[in-house]
């Protein structure tokens, strides 16, 4: 018995130490001189989709959920405490949707019986953030009949309803009218409302009752949430994918994103129900809506911002397959194709033009420069090739210059997938969008899965991928460490082939950390603060280090996918004069290795920036949102070889400055 512990033992430490030998031999060899090609500069971007309260709730800073009255039931999200609905006792008052039969919007009736005890409350998404001493904008609309109410006071409250800022604003006409004010909170707040309450009796109607704080992204009024554009800013991404995802698809034709109901004056822009709202059993959201205030203008807007090339991705007259696959025949395709042709006059189009001359009105007379254009989501079957070849003859006559992306369904293998690519690159479509949502074991022995692709084939853009540590789409999935170091070795594959790989993006981008349907996501957020994840500064890493030319790594002759649980890709910049070596250890145990670079003169000194943690279930939290960050450090160029320890569980960037 003794005897065969000890013979388990000493096998143990043969195979731990041959495994510290295989891992101290490996030597790789690196050519600085030979560009195999240019890397992209929208190798690295960023998918958007309004999912997870994304937009609403999200980077739209707007705090008033259902501003408008427009939610299917008009006053979800208002509450009115002193107001018993269901005896009818309006003794203090009550909030009544009116709708307008024109143009079927709705608005607010406020019929004040007692103004001591009339209150109507707007819950905001989850609560409203606001911070000690921050100002906020209100503004609304509001016609006063009969002059009967003397004043509308605006109160931020906190969870024990204690007052935490307040204004008023005095309702001088019975016709509508615009009305602003400013509150300061006196106290930081992530779960706050909106009370309102009234002087007089009588009644009142009320729409578009706005808050934002001015504290935005550039400090645009009604804009973007500063902390989130600032993440995304920090990405580098070399281009915005907006807006989606299924949500382009709608789950039927009629609830498919429409861009042209995105633009123009805010209140024409009609509020539509969100398709994640009860997509999933397991995380019903029903009162998530789209008011598109975060609309196609302010897309193309947040790219430019962000240094990011727009891609916008449209419906191709087919709903989500998913749901209904409601499909618009070939000869009802019309209109959605002139959305497409349309939406690159709003881009590009002059100022004479009808699309071009709203862009201006909207505040850009100068063109966006849009080069992309996807046509429909992650659609499959005969049907979309169909269709798609319908949208290219139509796009390429009128903007030959414009690249449309084409897709292959919602996976990266399989019959629909084969199918699609078949078809697509009889069509020679110029770039395929491919999606994988897959265990990080997959990520890991994918690396090499661009290897073999056609050189002179369509050029590929991963616009959706993510390692799921569950399963596709389960709610338990997390943004684990596992996962983040999985997608890096896949990456350096991605980066690899960027002869082939020309855009790549992790899906979903955000998620409220109270209203999310779908994990993981590279960005969590609550109403007050937000942190990447460790997925994140994987991106991080490889979008801001992507140099300018694709430089071969190899052990042996052949590409690093996998060998001692080792990745490698490495790309030099032109610009800074530096090699870059991005190297993934997924093993439990640190690595030596050997770096023999050949064709260039190195100066003394490099830097390493590293991302590490022990356990492959770490994750960043809101309360421990640096865990998995980015350390650097000085690297000491050696003569000869360069030498490395690689940490278990680890992504390293290695920066080494060229003399000559
Ligand atoms: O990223 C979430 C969803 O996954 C996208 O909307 C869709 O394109 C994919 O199926």
């Amino acid at each position: 018995m003794k005897n065969n512990i000890l013979t388990r033992i000493t096998t143990c430490s043969l195979i731990i130490s041959s495994f510290y030998l295989n891992a101290q031999k490996t030597i790789l060899e690196l050519d600085a001189s030979r560009t195999i090609t240019k890397i992209q500069p929208t190798m690295f971007g960023l998918f958007f989709e309004d999912i997870n309260f994304a937009a609403d709730g999200g980077l739209y800073a707007e705090l008033i959920k259902n501003r408008s009255f427009e939610f299917d039931k008009p006053l979800m999200g208002w509450q009115e405490p002193n107001t018993k609905r269901s005896s009818l006792n309006k003794e203090s008052g009550s909030a009544a949707p009116v709708k307008v039969q024109a143009d079927n919007t709705v608005f607010c009736r406020v019929e004040i019986n007692n103004a001591q005890g009339y209150a109507l409350i707007n819950e905001g998404f989850r609560g409203m953030g606001v911070k000690k001493d921050a100002k906020y904008n209100l503004s609304l609309k509001a016609a006063n009949h009969n002059s009967a109410i003397k004043k509308i006071i605006f109160q931020l409250i906190d969870k024990e309803q204690k007052v935490i800022g307040e204004t008023s604003i005095v309702p001088k006409s019975d016709q509508w009218t615009h009305y602003t004010a400013v509150i300061t909170a006196t106290q930081t707040q992530g779960k706050a409302k909106l009370k309102i309450t009234f002087q007089g009796t009588g009644t009142i109607d009320l729409d578009m009752i706005s808050l934002f704080p001015q504290d935005t992204w550039k400090n645009r009024k009604n804009g973007l949430r500063k902390d989130l554009v600032q993440l995304l800013y920090d990405m580098k991404p070399g281009f915005l994918r907006f807006p989606g995802g299924c949500i382009v698809e709608g789950r039927t034709l009629s609830d498919r994103y429409q861009w042209k109901k995105s633009v123009g004056n805010l209140e024409q822009r009609k509020t539509m129900i969100n398709r994640w709202n009860v997509e999933f059993n397991h995380k019903q959201t029903p009162d998530y809506f789209q008011s598109f205030g975060l609309g196609f203008f302010e897309y193309f807007q947040l790219s430019e911002d962000i240094g990011a090339e727009p891609l916008p991705i449209l419906s191709c007259g087919m709903a989500c397959q998913y749901n209904t696959g409601e499909l618009a025949s070939i000869n009802e395709l019309d209109p959605y194709v002139q959305d497409a042709l349309d939406l690159i006059e709003f881009a590009n189009g002059a100022l004479t033009t009808t699309w071009g001359k709203i862009r201006s009105e909207a505040g850009h007379p100068e063109p966006f420069n849009l080069k992309y254009i996807g046509v429909g989501n992650e659609q499959w079957g005969p049907d979309y090739i169909e269709r798609y070849k319908v949208f290219e003859k139509a796009i390429k006559a009128k903007y030959p210059n414009i690249i449309i992306v084409s897709g292959s369904g919602p996976s990266p293998d399989g019959e629909h997938f084969d199918f699609a690519m078949q078809e697509l690159k009889k069509l020679n479509a110029e770039l395929v969008d491919e999606h994988y949502y897959k265990s990080p074991q997959w990520f890991r022995e994918n690396a090499g899965r661009y290897d073999n692709y056609d050189r002179k084939g369509p050029k590929i853009f991963a616009g959706e991928y993510a390692a799921q540590s569950v399963s596709g789409a389960n709610p338990n999935n997390r943004n684990n460490w596992e996962c983040a170091f999985s997608e890096a070795a896949f990456i350096t594959g991605l980066e690899r082939n960027a002869e082939v790989v020309h855009l790549t993006s992790y899906a979903p981008l955000m998620a409220h950390e109270d209203a999310w349907q779908w994990t993981p996501d590279m960005i969590w957020f609550n109403n007050l603060e937000s942190y990447g994840s460790a997925n994140y500064y994987v991106q991080q890493l490889f979008s801001t280090n992507k140099g300018t030319d694709l430089l071969s790594i190899t052990k042996e002759g052949k590409p690093l996918t996998g060998q001692n649980s080792l990745y490698a890709s490495a790309v030099k910049n032109v610009h800074k004069k530096e090699v870059i070596i991005k190297l993934v250890n997924t093993a439990p145990a640190a690595q030596e290795i050997n770096i023999d670079l050949k064709g260039a003169k190195l100066g003394s000194k490099g830097s390493i920036v590293r991302l590490a943690s022990p356990g492959r279930e770490d994750e960043n939290t809101f309360s421990d949102p640096k865990k998995i960050t980015p350390k650097q450090s000085e690297y000491t160029i050696t003569k000869g070889n360069q030498q490395l320890n690689l940490p278990a569980y680890s992504l390293t960037v290695l920066k080494l400055k060229i003399v000559r």
